[in-house]
Protein backbone atom coordinates (compact mmCIF):
# COMPACT_ATOMS: atom_id res chain seq x y z
CA UNK A 1 0.00 0.00 0.00
CA UNK A 2 1.39 2.95 -1.07
CA UNK A 3 0.20 6.45 1.53
CA UNK A 4 -0.42 9.49 0.36
CA UNK A 5 -0.99 12.99 2.44
CA UNK A 6 -2.90 15.51 0.90
CA UNK A 7 -2.63 18.86 1.38
CA UNK A 8 -5.72 21.01 0.63
CA UNK A 9 -9.18 19.59 0.38
CA UNK A 10 -11.07 22.04 -1.83
CA UNK A 11 -11.96 21.65 -5.04
CA UNK A 12 -9.40 19.51 -6.57
CA UNK A 13 -8.49 18.01 -3.29
CA UNK A 14 -11.94 16.75 -2.74
CA UNK A 15 -11.84 15.61 -6.58
CA UNK A 16 -8.71 13.34 -6.23
CA UNK A 17 -10.23 11.60 -3.03
CA UNK A 18 -13.32 11.14 -5.15
CA UNK A 19 -11.50 9.56 -8.20
CA UNK A 20 -9.52 7.69 -5.74
CA UNK A 21 -12.65 5.75 -4.45
CA UNK A 22 -14.24 5.38 -7.92
CA UNK A 23 -11.57 4.17 -9.62
CA UNK A 24 -10.88 0.68 -7.69
CA UNK A 25 -7.84 -0.44 -9.43
CA UNK A 26 -5.91 2.59 -8.08
CA UNK A 27 -7.91 2.54 -4.82
CA UNK A 28 -6.05 -1.08 -4.49
CA UNK A 29 -2.74 0.41 -4.02
CA UNK A 30 -3.37 3.66 -2.70
CA UNK A 31 -4.28 4.61 0.90
CA UNK A 32 -5.29 8.72 1.99
CA UNK A 33 -3.63 8.71 5.33
CA UNK A 34 -3.70 12.28 5.83
CA UNK A 35 -5.42 15.39 4.52
CA UNK A 36 -4.68 18.83 5.85
CA UNK A 37 -7.01 21.88 5.87
CA UNK A 38 -6.96 24.81 7.39
CA UNK A 39 -10.49 24.58 9.21
CA UNK A 40 -10.88 21.30 10.67
CA UNK A 41 -14.58 21.56 11.58
CA UNK A 42 -15.87 21.89 7.84
CA UNK A 43 -14.24 18.34 7.48
CA UNK A 44 -15.30 16.43 10.34
CA UNK A 45 -18.06 14.83 9.14
CA UNK A 46 -16.89 13.50 5.78
CA UNK A 47 -15.81 10.08 5.61
CA UNK A 48 -11.78 10.75 6.10
CA UNK A 49 -12.78 12.51 9.46
CA UNK A 50 -10.48 10.95 11.43
CA UNK A 51 -7.36 11.78 8.55
CA UNK A 52 -7.87 14.97 8.88
CA UNK A 53 -5.34 17.55 10.35
CA UNK A 54 -4.72 21.23 10.17
CA UNK A 55 -0.93 20.56 11.47
CA UNK A 56 1.86 19.72 8.37
CA UNK A 57 3.69 17.96 11.10
CA UNK A 58 1.35 15.61 11.16
CA UNK A 59 1.72 14.65 7.21
CA UNK A 60 5.59 14.73 7.68
CA UNK A 61 5.66 12.24 10.65
CA UNK A 62 3.19 10.06 9.14
CA UNK A 63 4.36 6.97 7.22
CA UNK A 64 3.23 8.91 4.17
CA UNK A 65 4.60 8.08 1.01
CA UNK A 66 3.43 10.45 -1.45
CA UNK A 67 2.61 14.62 -0.45
CA UNK A 68 -0.08 15.55 -3.09
CA UNK A 69 -0.12 19.55 -2.95
CA UNK A 70 -3.44 20.62 -4.34
CA UNK A 71 -3.17 23.90 -2.30
CA UNK A 72 -2.39 26.55 -4.79
CA UNK A 73 -0.48 29.46 -4.52
CA UNK A 74 3.28 30.00 -3.18
CA UNK A 75 2.85 30.32 0.77
CA UNK A 76 2.89 28.07 2.43
CA UNK A 77 2.55 25.56 -0.42
CA UNK A 78 6.41 26.25 -1.61
CA UNK A 79 7.71 25.89 2.17
CA UNK A 80 5.42 22.03 2.36
CA UNK A 81 6.83 20.85 -0.82
CA UNK A 82 10.51 21.60 0.09
CA UNK A 83 10.22 20.16 3.98
CA UNK A 84 8.27 16.94 1.99
CA UNK A 85 10.99 16.33 -0.43
CA UNK A 86 13.62 16.94 2.25
CA UNK A 87 12.07 14.25 3.88
CA UNK A 88 12.69 11.79 1.23
CA UNK A 89 8.53 11.74 0.21
CA UNK A 90 7.93 12.18 -3.75
CA UNK A 91 5.88 14.99 -4.18
CA UNK A 92 2.68 15.52 -6.68
CA UNK A 93 1.85 19.09 -7.02
CA UNK A 94 -1.33 20.90 -9.61
CA UNK A 95 0.29 24.18 -8.48
CA UNK A 96 2.00 26.15 -11.61
CA UNK A 97 2.75 29.17 -9.58
CA UNK A 98 5.16 26.94 -7.33
CA UNK A 99 6.76 25.21 -10.48
CA UNK A 100 6.92 28.21 -13.04
CA UNK A 101 9.04 30.20 -9.49
CA UNK A 102 10.54 26.92 -7.97
CA UNK A 103 10.62 23.91 -10.17
CA UNK A 104 14.65 24.16 -11.01
CA UNK A 105 15.64 24.45 -6.99
CA UNK A 106 12.94 21.74 -5.99
CA UNK A 107 13.68 19.46 -8.92
CA UNK A 108 16.95 19.29 -7.49
CA UNK A 109 16.37 18.60 -4.09
CA UNK A 110 14.34 15.77 -5.62
CA UNK A 111 16.91 14.42 -7.41
CA UNK A 112 19.32 14.83 -4.43
CA UNK A 113 17.34 12.99 -2.17
CA UNK A 114 16.28 10.19 -5.07
CA UNK A 115 12.89 11.20 -4.91
CA UNK A 116 10.06 12.27 -7.36
CA UNK A 117 8.42 15.47 -8.30
CA UNK A 118 5.36 15.25 -11.09
CA UNK A 119 3.47 18.39 -11.47
CA UNK A 120 1.08 17.10 -14.77
CA UNK A 121 -1.80 18.78 -13.49
CA UNK A 122 -0.09 22.30 -13.11
CA UNK A 123 -0.81 23.36 -17.17
CA UNK A 124 -3.31 22.25 -19.24
CA UNK A 125 -5.84 20.55 -16.09
CA UNK A 126 -6.64 17.22 -17.36
CA UNK A 127 -4.58 17.29 -20.57
CA UNK A 128 -1.45 15.29 -20.62
CA UNK A 129 1.27 17.67 -21.87
CA UNK A 130 4.13 17.60 -19.14
CA UNK A 131 4.63 13.91 -19.20
CA UNK A 132 4.37 13.80 -23.08
CA UNK A 133 6.51 16.51 -23.83
CA UNK A 134 9.50 15.35 -21.52
CA UNK A 135 9.02 11.78 -22.08
CA UNK A 136 7.07 10.65 -25.65
CA UNK A 137 8.81 13.86 -27.86
CA UNK A 138 12.10 13.65 -26.15
CA UNK A 139 13.74 12.06 -29.27
CA UNK A 140 12.54 16.31 -30.87
CA UNK A 141 14.41 19.03 -31.29
CA UNK A 142 10.97 20.76 -30.14
CA UNK A 143 10.67 24.43 -32.26
CA UNK A 144 7.86 25.76 -31.24
CA UNK A 145 4.54 25.88 -28.84
CA UNK A 146 1.71 27.31 -29.70
CA UNK A 147 -0.83 27.30 -26.35
CA UNK A 148 -4.83 28.34 -25.31
CA UNK A 149 -3.93 26.89 -21.87
CA UNK A 150 -6.13 29.66 -19.85
CA UNK A 151 -9.87 28.45 -19.57
CA UNK A 152 -11.13 31.55 -18.41
CA UNK A 153 -9.92 33.77 -20.34
CA UNK A 154 -10.75 31.29 -23.70
CA UNK A 155 -14.19 30.99 -21.93
CA UNK A 156 -14.53 34.93 -21.18
CA UNK A 157 -13.70 35.49 -25.27
CA UNK A 158 -15.79 32.76 -26.57
CA UNK A 159 -18.75 34.34 -24.54
CA UNK A 160 -18.25 37.51 -26.22
CA UNK A 161 -17.24 35.99 -29.61
CA UNK A 162 -20.72 33.82 -29.90
CA UNK A 163 -23.37 35.89 -27.81
CA UNK A 164 -21.78 39.24 -27.92
CA UNK A 165 -21.42 39.53 -24.04
CA UNK A 166 -19.73 42.08 -22.42
CA UNK A 167 -16.14 41.35 -20.69
CA UNK A 168 -17.10 41.83 -17.46
CA UNK A 169 -20.48 39.82 -17.71
CA UNK A 170 -18.11 37.01 -19.04
CA UNK A 171 -15.68 37.46 -16.32
CA UNK A 172 -18.73 37.36 -13.86
CA UNK A 173 -19.88 33.79 -15.38
CA UNK A 174 -16.68 32.46 -15.54
CA UNK A 175 -16.33 33.27 -11.60
CA UNK A 176 -19.75 31.91 -11.11
CA UNK A 177 -18.69 28.74 -12.67
CA UNK A 178 -15.53 28.22 -10.63
CA UNK A 179 -13.06 28.58 -13.41
CA UNK A 180 -11.40 31.70 -12.33
CA UNK A 181 -8.77 32.35 -10.33
CA UNK A 182 -9.87 33.50 -6.36
CA UNK A 183 -8.16 37.15 -8.08
CA UNK A 184 -8.92 37.44 -11.72
CA UNK A 185 -5.99 39.69 -12.98
CA UNK A 186 -3.98 35.81 -12.90
CA UNK A 187 -6.35 35.11 -15.58
CA UNK A 188 -7.34 38.25 -17.55
CA UNK A 189 -3.50 40.03 -17.70
CA UNK A 190 -2.59 36.94 -18.62
CA UNK A 191 -0.01 35.95 -15.30
CA UNK A 192 -1.62 32.54 -15.30
CA UNK A 193 -0.96 31.39 -18.76
CA UNK A 194 2.76 32.83 -18.54
CA UNK A 195 3.42 30.53 -15.81
CA UNK A 196 2.44 27.61 -17.75
CA UNK A 197 3.94 28.95 -20.44
CA UNK A 198 7.34 29.10 -18.62
CA UNK A 199 6.90 25.47 -17.89
CA UNK A 200 6.29 24.17 -20.79
CA UNK A 201 9.02 26.04 -22.47
CA UNK A 202 11.88 25.09 -19.67
CA UNK A 203 10.79 21.32 -20.36
CA UNK A 204 10.66 21.57 -24.43
CA UNK A 205 13.78 23.68 -25.13
CA UNK A 206 16.03 22.25 -21.73
CA UNK A 207 16.89 26.23 -21.00
CA UNK A 208 14.80 27.41 -17.64
CA UNK A 209 12.65 30.14 -19.13
CA UNK A 210 11.78 32.45 -15.98
CA UNK A 211 8.16 33.26 -15.88
CA UNK A 212 9.03 37.40 -15.62
CA UNK A 213 11.10 37.32 -18.80
CA UNK A 214 7.75 36.38 -21.18
CA UNK A 215 5.93 39.25 -22.91
CA UNK A 216 2.43 39.23 -21.17
CA UNK A 217 -0.91 41.00 -23.02
CA UNK A 218 -3.51 40.07 -21.23
CA UNK A 219 -7.38 40.28 -22.24
CA UNK A 220 -8.94 43.52 -20.91
CA UNK A 221 -8.00 45.21 -24.18
CA UNK A 222 -10.63 43.44 -26.19
CA UNK A 223 -13.52 45.63 -27.24
CA UNK A 224 -16.80 44.88 -29.09
CA UNK A 225 -14.91 46.92 -31.83
CA UNK A 226 -11.79 44.16 -31.98
CA UNK A 227 -14.69 41.15 -32.13
CA UNK A 228 -16.86 42.62 -34.59
CA UNK A 229 -14.01 43.22 -37.17
CA UNK A 230 -12.65 39.89 -36.61
CA UNK A 231 -15.76 38.44 -37.24
CA UNK A 232 -16.26 39.93 -40.43
CA UNK A 233 -12.37 39.56 -41.67
CA UNK A 234 -12.92 35.95 -40.80
CA UNK A 235 -10.88 35.84 -37.55
CA UNK A 236 -11.55 34.90 -33.96
CA UNK A 237 -9.68 36.67 -31.01
CA UNK A 238 -8.24 33.89 -28.60
CA UNK A 239 -5.30 34.28 -25.40
CA UNK A 240 -2.54 32.45 -26.64
CA UNK A 241 1.07 31.32 -24.97
CA UNK A 242 3.36 31.22 -27.95
CA UNK A 243 7.14 30.43 -27.46
CA UNK A 244 9.75 29.58 -30.28
CA UNK A 245 13.61 28.34 -30.55
CA UNK A 246 15.93 30.71 -31.56
CA UNK A 247 20.02 29.74 -32.26
CA UNK A 248 20.24 31.81 -29.35
CA UNK A 249 17.32 32.98 -27.80
CA UNK A 250 13.60 32.01 -26.82
CA UNK A 251 10.58 33.73 -28.00
CA UNK A 252 7.62 33.81 -25.03
CA UNK A 253 4.42 35.70 -25.25
CA UNK A 254 1.29 35.67 -24.08
CA UNK A 255 -1.23 37.96 -26.12
CA UNK A 256 -4.85 38.03 -27.50
CA UNK A 257 -4.42 36.77 -31.35
CA UNK A 258 -6.19 36.74 -34.22
CA UNK A 259 -7.03 33.32 -36.09
CA UNK A 260 -8.34 32.59 -39.06
CA UNK A 261 -11.32 29.79 -38.40
CA UNK A 262 -9.30 27.67 -40.13
CA UNK A 263 -6.55 27.77 -37.62
CA UNK A 264 -6.66 24.55 -35.69
CA UNK A 265 -7.07 26.66 -32.34
CA UNK A 266 -9.89 28.69 -34.14
CA UNK A 267 -12.61 25.93 -32.82
CA UNK A 268 -11.62 25.49 -29.20
CA UNK A 269 -13.83 26.83 -27.16
CA UNK A 270 -14.98 27.92 -23.48
CA UNK A 271 -13.19 26.34 -20.59
CA UNK A 272 -11.14 24.15 -23.47
CA UNK A 273 -7.42 23.91 -24.29
CA UNK A 274 -5.31 23.17 -26.53
CA UNK A 275 -1.49 22.79 -27.18
CA UNK A 276 0.49 22.40 -30.48
CA UNK A 277 3.83 21.49 -30.22
CA UNK A 278 6.02 21.69 -32.88
CA UNK A 279 8.71 18.64 -32.96
CA UNK A 280 11.11 18.79 -36.21
CA UNK A 281 10.60 14.74 -36.31
CA UNK A 282 6.92 14.46 -35.55
CA UNK A 283 5.70 17.26 -37.11
CA UNK A 284 2.80 19.13 -35.37
CA UNK A 285 1.12 17.58 -32.81
CA UNK A 286 -2.17 19.44 -30.66
CA UNK A 287 -3.59 18.21 -27.37
CA UNK A 288 -6.43 19.34 -26.35
CA UNK A 289 -8.81 18.80 -23.43
CA UNK A 290 -10.26 20.15 -20.22
CA UNK A 291 -7.90 22.95 -18.90
CA UNK A 292 -9.37 23.21 -15.54
CA UNK A 293 -12.25 21.97 -12.91
CA UNK A 294 -12.60 19.23 -10.64
CA UNK A 295 -11.89 15.65 -12.00
CA UNK A 296 -9.84 17.03 -15.37
CA UNK A 297 -7.54 18.30 -13.01
CA UNK A 298 -8.06 15.21 -10.58
CA UNK A 299 -7.37 12.76 -13.47
CA UNK A 300 -3.77 14.64 -14.02
CA UNK A 301 -2.91 14.67 -10.41
CA UNK A 302 -3.77 10.88 -9.38
CA UNK A 303 -2.18 10.07 -12.69
CA UNK A 304 0.99 11.35 -11.52
CA UNK A 305 0.27 9.22 -8.34
CA UNK A 306 -0.27 6.27 -10.01
CA UNK A 307 3.05 6.59 -11.76
CA UNK A 308 4.99 6.86 -9.09
CA UNK A 309 3.30 4.00 -7.64
CA UNK A 310 4.57 2.18 -10.32
CA UNK A 311 7.91 3.39 -10.72
CA UNK A 312 8.76 4.12 -7.32
CA UNK A 313 11.72 2.15 -7.31
CA UNK A 314 13.76 3.89 -10.70
CA UNK A 315 14.32 7.59 -9.91
CA UNK A 316 16.60 7.50 -12.77
CA UNK A 317 13.94 9.21 -14.78
CA UNK A 318 13.51 11.98 -16.86
CA UNK A 319 11.79 14.47 -14.44
CA UNK A 320 14.86 13.43 -11.66
CA UNK A 321 17.75 14.13 -14.25
CA UNK A 322 20.23 17.40 -15.06
CA UNK A 323 18.00 20.66 -13.14
CA UNK A 324 21.17 21.79 -11.89
CA UNK A 325 22.72 22.14 -15.42
CA UNK A 326 19.38 24.08 -16.94
CA UNK A 327 20.88 27.46 -18.01
CA UNK A 328 18.88 30.29 -17.92
CA UNK A 329 16.87 31.05 -21.79
CA UNK A 330 17.82 34.13 -22.88
CA UNK A 331 14.21 35.36 -23.89
CA UNK A 332 13.46 37.97 -26.48
CA UNK A 333 10.31 38.63 -28.52
CA UNK A 334 12.18 41.40 -30.69
CA UNK A 335 13.62 39.68 -33.85
CA UNK A 336 10.11 37.71 -33.70
CA UNK A 337 7.27 38.70 -36.66
CA UNK A 338 4.00 38.36 -37.39
CA UNK A 339 1.17 40.41 -39.11
CA UNK A 340 -0.12 42.93 -36.99
CA UNK A 341 -4.30 44.20 -36.55
CA UNK A 342 -4.26 48.33 -35.58
CA UNK A 343 -6.88 50.07 -34.92
CA UNK A 344 -6.10 54.20 -34.91
CA UNK A 345 -8.01 57.25 -33.28
CA UNK A 346 -6.78 59.58 -35.84
CA UNK A 347 -6.44 63.61 -35.84
CA UNK A 348 -7.10 64.11 -39.51
CA UNK A 349 -8.33 60.64 -41.68
CA UNK A 350 -5.92 61.14 -44.74
CA UNK A 351 -3.50 62.44 -43.00
CA UNK A 352 -3.13 59.93 -40.39
CA UNK A 353 -2.98 57.27 -43.05
CA UNK A 354 -0.57 58.72 -45.08
CA UNK A 355 1.53 58.73 -41.91
CA UNK A 356 0.93 54.75 -41.48
CA UNK A 357 2.07 54.04 -44.50
CA UNK A 358 5.35 55.68 -43.81
CA UNK A 359 5.75 54.37 -40.69
CA UNK A 360 4.42 50.48 -41.45
CA UNK A 361 5.30 50.54 -44.93
CA UNK A 362 3.18 47.81 -47.34
CA UNK A 363 -0.23 47.28 -45.29
CA UNK A 364 -3.66 46.34 -46.25
CA UNK A 365 -6.46 49.29 -44.62
CA UNK A 366 -9.84 47.77 -43.87
CA UNK A 367 -12.62 49.58 -44.80
CA UNK A 368 -15.69 47.76 -43.21
CA UNK A 369 -19.23 47.56 -45.37
CA UNK A 370 -20.76 48.93 -42.32
CA UNK A 371 -24.21 46.62 -43.22
CA UNK A 372 -22.37 43.61 -43.48
CA UNK A 373 -20.59 44.36 -39.87
CA UNK A 374 -23.62 43.70 -38.23
CA UNK A 375 -23.01 45.72 -35.34
CA UNK A 376 -21.82 50.15 -35.12
CA UNK A 377 -17.96 50.31 -34.49
CA UNK A 378 -16.60 53.44 -33.59
CA UNK A 379 -16.90 56.20 -35.82
CA UNK A 380 -13.54 57.67 -37.84
CA UNK A 381 -11.32 54.95 -36.63
CA UNK A 382 -8.46 53.86 -39.30
CA UNK A 383 -8.25 49.84 -39.68
CA UNK A 384 -4.91 48.43 -40.83
CA UNK A 385 -3.08 44.94 -41.36
CA UNK A 386 0.67 45.34 -41.19
CA UNK A 387 2.62 42.92 -43.75
CA UNK A 388 5.06 40.71 -41.97
CA UNK A 389 6.85 43.13 -39.55
CA UNK A 390 9.42 42.39 -36.50
CA UNK A 391 8.36 43.34 -33.28
CA UNK A 392 11.03 45.23 -32.72
CA UNK A 393 9.87 47.47 -35.77
CA UNK A 394 6.16 47.49 -34.82
CA UNK A 395 7.50 49.35 -31.20
CA UNK A 396 9.79 51.65 -33.55
CA UNK A 397 6.73 52.27 -35.99
CA UNK A 398 4.11 52.97 -33.48
CA UNK A 399 6.19 55.06 -31.55
CA UNK A 400 6.71 57.67 -34.96
CA UNK A 401 3.33 57.21 -35.61
CA UNK A 402 2.30 58.66 -32.08
CA UNK A 403 4.94 61.16 -32.49
CA UNK A 404 4.13 62.78 -35.93
CA UNK A 405 1.00 64.36 -34.06
CA UNK A 406 -1.57 63.01 -36.75
CA UNK A 407 -3.58 60.50 -34.52
CA UNK A 408 -4.79 60.97 -31.06
CA UNK A 409 -4.22 57.26 -30.16
CA UNK A 410 -3.63 53.73 -30.83
CA UNK A 411 -6.83 52.24 -30.19
CA UNK A 412 -5.52 48.55 -29.72
CA UNK A 413 -3.12 46.17 -31.74
CA UNK A 414 -3.63 42.37 -32.25
CA UNK A 415 -1.50 40.28 -33.84
CA UNK A 416 -2.23 37.71 -36.32
CA UNK A 417 -1.06 33.94 -35.99
CA UNK A 418 -0.71 32.03 -39.26
CA UNK A 419 -1.88 28.44 -39.98
CA UNK A 420 1.32 27.59 -41.62
N1 LIG B 1 -7.66 29.66 -13.70
C1 LIG B 1 -7.09 28.61 -14.45
C2 LIG B 1 -7.69 28.64 -15.85
C3 LIG B 1 -7.34 27.28 -13.77
O1 LIG B 1 -8.68 29.35 -16.04
O2 LIG B 1 -7.19 27.99 -16.75
C4 LIG B 1 -6.57 26.14 -14.31
O3 LIG B 1 -5.19 26.34 -14.20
Amino acid sequence: MIKIGLLGCGTIGSGVVELISKNSSAAQQILIEKILVRNVEKHINSPYGLKITDKFEDILNSEVDIVVEVMGGIDPAYFYVKQSLLQGKHVVTANKDLIARYGKELQCIARDKGVRLLFEASVGGGIPIIKPLSESLAANNITEIWGIVNGTTNYILSQMYNWGKGFEEALREAQANGYAEANPAADVDGYDAARKLAILSSIAYHKNVNCESIHIEGIRGITSDDIQLAKYLGYTIKLLAVSRKYDDSIMAKVTPFMLKLTHPLAQVGNVYNAIIVKGDAVGDILFYGQGAGKFPTASAVLGDVIDIVKNSISTNRPDNVTPDDLPEANVDIREDECRFFIRISPVDRSAAMGEVVSCFGDCEFIFPNRVKLGKAIEEGQIIVITSRMKEQALTEAVDRLLESGKVNRILNIIRIGEDD
